[in-house]
Order: structure tokens, then sequence, then C-alpha cells
């Protein structure tokens, strides 16, 4: 595959960093940003280009398109939208800020990246990290219906865009980033069953780069761990 220009949103830390080792694995250019500061970057990210920025702030989307799309040149081949925010509690326990908060960072953000990065995604490939839980997820209401509508506006796009930018919306199963712990839920016996973050990053960076296949797509147990990808890199390591 002809090396690309990979954008990742989120790229710091979980997932969002495993699709940037994964991306420069596989021998692509990749630019990302993160809400962390610079000088909170793990000890091995890797010397790319780095924009923090608060993407639940008022301009942050903004911010980050106009950073892409000068490291880029104005032409990216694929962009990741895979920054989320969540907490796990019921709905009682919510407040106004978090709830928007959330929305702001799941959604708004990928849409307004979506609009501003557009002229730029031509041939390209743009992928919305969803999740399983957006077809609703007791104690975790507000993320599982921010990713419900990720959902929607993907498959929307992906129609509106057919033929010019191949939109996929993928969404994940449960996998071992830490995530869930960070917002809010007690570990429990089925943290055992959580994906590697590793080929679960493989596997979403494969499908948001295909040609071929469904605009959306569950990427869980079977697709990470019986990839024909996975088996055919594995023979050859
Ligand atoms: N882990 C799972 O089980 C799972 C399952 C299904 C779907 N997903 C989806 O996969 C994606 C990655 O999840 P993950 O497990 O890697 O979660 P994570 O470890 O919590 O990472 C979330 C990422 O989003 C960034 N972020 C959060 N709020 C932000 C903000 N206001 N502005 C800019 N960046 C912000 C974080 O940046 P900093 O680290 O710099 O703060 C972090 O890199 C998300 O879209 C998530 O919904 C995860």
């Amino acid at each position: 595959m002809k090396a690309k220009l990979i954008f990742v949103t989120g790229g710091a830390s979980g997932l969002g960093l495993e699709l940037v080792r994964a991306a420069r694995r596989n021998g692509h250019r990749v630019i990302c940003t993160g809400r962390r500061g610079a000088q909170d970057l793990p000890v091995d990210f890797p010397d790319i280009p780095y924009l923090s920025c608060d993407l639940a702030s008022e301009d942050g989307a903004h911010m980050a398109a106009d950073w892409a799309l000068q490291h880029s040149v104005g032409q990216i081949g694929c962009a990741l939208l895979n920054a989320a925010d969540g907490y796990f509690r019921p709905m009682t326990l919510e407040t106004p800020d978090a709830i928007t908060r959330v929305l702001s960072v799941n959604l708004e953000a990928n849409m307004i990246l979506a609009h501003r990065l557009y002229p730029a995604l031509g041939g390209g490939h743009l992928a919305l990290i969803g999740s399983v839980a957006h077809k609703g997820a007791a104690g975790m209401p507000v993320y599982a219906a921010s990713k419900a509508a990720l959902d929607g506006f993907g498959r929307a796009l992906a129609e509106e865009w057919r033929g010019r930018t191949y939109v996929r919306v993928l969404h994940p199963g449960p996998t071992a980033t830490g995530m869930a712990e960070r917002a809010g839920r007690r570990p429990n016996a089925a943290d055992k069953l959580f994906l590697a973050p590793r080929p679960m990053a493989q596997a979403v960076l494969d499908a948001a780069l295909a040609t071929t296949g469904r605009d959306r797509q569950v990427i869980s147990y079977g697709r990470v761990l019986f990839s024909p990808a996975r088996w055919r890199r594995k023979g050859a390591a």
C-alpha cells in the first residue's frame, strides 16, 4: 500500500497511541493531536508532529483542523478521529458540564473536523471511531448517545461522500486501554476478556484504509483475533 499522511486525534495515549504506532509500522507518515501537553507525552512517544489541544474547548476542533491542514499541505490520506471522553455513571449522577464536554469531544469536534478537512480528504479515508456502546449501554448513557449520534453522522457522510472519500464508522469492542476505569467503572472479572490495544489498533487501521467493506463495522473479537492480515503479519514476523 502506498504510504499516506495519517492524522490521528487522541494519539498520545490509549488506542490512539497504538493507532499512531501501527500506522508508522505500516510505513505511513503520522501527525497527531492530544489533550495533554507535549511535556506529558509518554517517554517512548515517536518523533512525529504533535499538537496539544482541548477538543472540548470552543475553538479546539478548528485549531486541530488548521494545524492538520498546514502539516499535511492540504492532502490527508486518512483521518482517524479517535479522541473521546466519557463517564461510567447513571444519568442521575451526570452534570450539565460533563454532558456538554462529552458531546463536544465525541460528536461536535468530529463534525467540525470532518467539515474542515473535507478539501484535503479527496481520494482519502475518514474513520470515525465509535463504540459497541452506540446501541445503548446502561451506566454510560451520555457516552452511548454520543456514539449513536456519531454512527448516524458517519452513515450519512458515507452516503454523501461516496465516490470521493471513503467514510467508515468503526465500533471497537472492549479494549484494555484503561478507559473504562478512568471513566469510573470498577474493575471486574470481565476485564480479562478485553482485547489488547495493539491488535485492536491494527484491525481498526486495516478497516479504515480498506477500499472495500461496509460503511459501519464492529471491530471486536472475531475481527481482531482472526483477522487474515494479523496472521499474515504473524507469519512474516
Ligand atoms: N477502550 C475501550 O474499551 C473502547 C471501546 C470502544 C470504543 N472505544 C473508543 O476508542 C477511542 C479511544 O479510546 P481509548 O480506550 O484509547 O480511551 P482513552 O485511553 O481514554 O483515550 C482517549 C483519548 O482521547 C483524548 N481526549 C479525551 N478528551 C479530550 C479532549 N477534551 N480534547 C482532546 N483529546 C481528548 C485523550 O487525550 P489525553 O490522553 O491527552 O488526555 C486520549 O488520547 C475512543 O473513541 C473510544 O470511545 C474504546
